[in-house]
């Protein structure tokens, strides 16, 4: 069994305790960020961006997903593990939707899946939901959508889409959601959702009164080198130390430096 659950989530939002989440793609990473003692692993569509190249999420397919989840899902002991339901997956066919969400449970072995959208996608999760499979809502920013926003900035700044926001918040919550991300919006707005909830709300650039963060893992550790969002706090530097290390080892090819004969058999 598990040592966290949707349950359990919940109650850290009643104590007050903040729930850590970062995105995971493969084994390796995943072993790590579990024994280190993150709440939820987010199978991220970003895997689309940071591990594939493309340029926005939409290209990803749910066979890629799998193959992700179900490496991360073989690393992990205790974490929370969510995927999300990749673009074209989901969207305007509750049916479809279903199918997707059960291939990423049996064939992964993960524990939830996310889905961005609100009440354009009600059926879907309503269907998800009925088949014992906990979802996650995401609001704010949608990458998914990002040609219908044409820019990846701060959403819900006017007072129009601020209310659709906090209206589809509730409807999420009200169909069964367990928990919502909040992307890039104003913290005022975060704040007052999280406040009205009751289900853990998961921020990322969000601010600070939400119930939990969530960062991309190649973001935090430093690896991606160009992208620096006000919101994104980094706790290493990877791309120095991966760069430096893998300098030292082409030089020391080079200069017959490796290997030496106690390197050899
Ligand atoms: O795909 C992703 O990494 C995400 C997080 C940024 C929430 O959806
Ligand atoms: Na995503």
């Amino acid at each position: 069994v598990k040592i966290v659950t949707t349950h359990q989530l919940q109650s850290m939002k009643v104590r007050g305790e903040k729930i850590s989440m970062l995105t995971a793609y493969d084994f390796s990473m995943a072993t790590l960020l579990d024994a280190a003692g993150t709440d939820v692993l987010l199978v991220g569509d970003s895997a689309s961006n940071v591990m594939a190249g493309h340029e926005t999420t939409l290209p990803i397919t749910l066979d890629q997903m799998i193959y992700h989840a179900s490496s991360v899902v073989r690393g992990v002991k205790r974490a929370f593990v969510v995927v999300d339901l990749p673009f074209g997956s989901y969207q305007g066919n509750s049916s479809e939707a279903l199918r997707s969400a059960i291939r990423i449970m049996k064939e992964s072995g993960a524990h939830g899946v996310k889905l961005e959208g609100g009440v354009e996608i009600k059926e879907s999760i309503t269907r998800i939901l009925s088949a014992g499979v906990p979802v996650m809502g995401h609001l704010g920013l949608t990458p998914q959508s990002i040609y219908k926003f044409g820019t990846y900035s701060v959403r819900a700044k006017e007072e129009a889409e601020a209310e659709k926001l906090l209206s589809d918040a509730r409807l999420l919550q009200e169909l069964g959601c367990f928990a919502i991300v909040l992307e890039k919006i104003p913290s005022a707005l975060a704040k007052r959702v999280s406040e009205e909830l009751d289900i853990p709300i998961i921020g990322i650039g969000a601010g600070p009164h939400v119930d939990g963060q969530v960062l991309v893992i190649h973001d935090l550790l430093g690896i991606t080198k160009e992208f620096k969002p006000r919101f994104l706090r980094r706790y290493a530097e990877l791309h120095e130390t991966i760069t430096s290390a893998v300098s030292n080892y082409i030089q020391d090819v080079k200069s017959l430096n490796f290997p030496t004969e106690e390197e050899a058999y």
